[in-house]
């Protein structure tokens, strides 16, 4: 009898080693504890043994029994967690899915606001020539902008004399030259891109930022659209409270020009004065977002539209600058330095 057991006991062990899942462990039970094991054969050769020693091996099957039922309960508790820690129906972990970042997003926001007004959405070149970025806007030969300092030239050939040198362009305002050479008026066109100039880099400066360039021609528009429209975009971008405030100003490429101001987006213009004043406007209770005007017959008749006939208005705004002011950002590199810190800040 001793002999049986202490096999019981080696033969369990192994088994016991074996047994990998949860499944293996249930049938071990059977086993070595079911009715047919060798554990419940040898407790009914009990009465075929000495009187005396009935009473020994019965205690000593019934412990060689609880340990292995023990043994087995452990194990199965053991695998029953570990098996539940690798739950295969449970969700998946999402990968980070990522976002627009927030100048993107931006610019969207304010083109839906223009694209209502049935305005389209088109995009220009990044690259342009000479008489696309300055002449046809009636921008002069020796204004400074066309300054190798404030202008990126690429030293590619040129195609043709007329076209000029090949530039990245300075600012958006040649998207208007393309569509009004290909669309005939009335046409009303936003277009939302990346600009360039080789400014030096700072908190208010970029070589590279985005612009949104905005005009539209047809009968008999006057200044008093341009105002319209612009209000509209203002109270649907800002809030419904804002003011705007036009200032005259110069561009070659419209006449009138104006600058236009929006009330202050954080102190409405109320912190304008003395203790206190509002960190955003410096005081001023004024933000200047864009620049505007109609547009000049010789940038109306560069593109080979009747100036006599038609009128157009323009405007461009710079984006990150807007996105700056609305949310308080103080420093431009932060757009382009993709810190997720700073990037996930912004509702999505
Ligand atoms: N192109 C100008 C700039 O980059 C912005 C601008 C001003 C665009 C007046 C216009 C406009 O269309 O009418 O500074």
């Amino acid at each position: 009898m001793a002999a049986e057991i202490k096999k019981i006991k080696n033969n369990f062990q192994k088994d016991l080693e074996n047994a990998k899942n949860s499944g293996s462990l249930k049938k071990l039970k059977i086993k070595y504890l079911g009715r047919k094991s060798k554990i419940s054969e040898l407790f009914s050769n009990i009465p075929n043994l000495a009187k005396q020693e009935r009473g020994y091996w019965g205690k000593e099957l019934n412990i060689l029994k609880n340990q292995i039922s023990a043994a087995i309960e452990a194990r199965l508790a053991e695998k029953n967690q570990q098996e539940e820690r690798m739950d295969l129906t449970y969700p998946a972990r999402l990968p980070d899915k990522g976002s627009s970042h927030i100048l993107s997003s931006v610019t969207s926001d304010i083109c839906l606001i223009f694209k209502e007004l049935g305005f389209h959405i088109i995009s220009g070149d990044e690259v342009e020539d000479e008489w696309h970025n300055f002449s046809a806007l009636n921008i002069p030969l020796e204004h400074p902008s066309r300054d190798a300092f404030d202008t990126f030239y690429l030293d590619l050939s040129k195609k043709n004399q007329k076209s000029g040198d090949w530039l990245l362009r300075s600012h958006t305002s040649p998207s208007q030259i393309r569509m009004m050479q290909k669309l005939t008026p009335p046409l009303a066109v936003v277009s939302p891109g990346r600009v360039y100039r080789p400014d030096v880099v700072d908190a208010t400066h970029s070589f590279m930022f985005y612009q949104i360039e905005g005009f539209a021609v047809g009968e008999n528009l006057s200044f008093a659209d341009l105002k319209g429209v612009l209000l509209h975009f203002a109270k649907q971008f800002f809030s419904q409270k804002v003011q705007l405030r036009f200032r005259p100003h110069f561009f070659p490429f419209t006449e009138p020009s104006a600058e236009v101001d929006v009330s202050c987006v954080i102190c409405g213009g109320n912190q304008a004065e003395g203790e206190g004043r509002c960190s955003v406007c410096k005081g001023k209770g004024w933000l200047e977002i864009l620049g505007c005007g109609m547009i000049h017959p010789n940038v109306l008749e560069a593109c080979g539209i009747d100036s006599n006939k038609y009128q157009g208005f323009a405007f461009g705004m710079g984006v990150d600058r807007i996105v700056m002011q609305k949310y308080q950002i103080n420093d431009i590199r932060l757009f382009y330095e993709n810190d997720l810190n700073f990037l996930k800040q912004f509702p999505i």
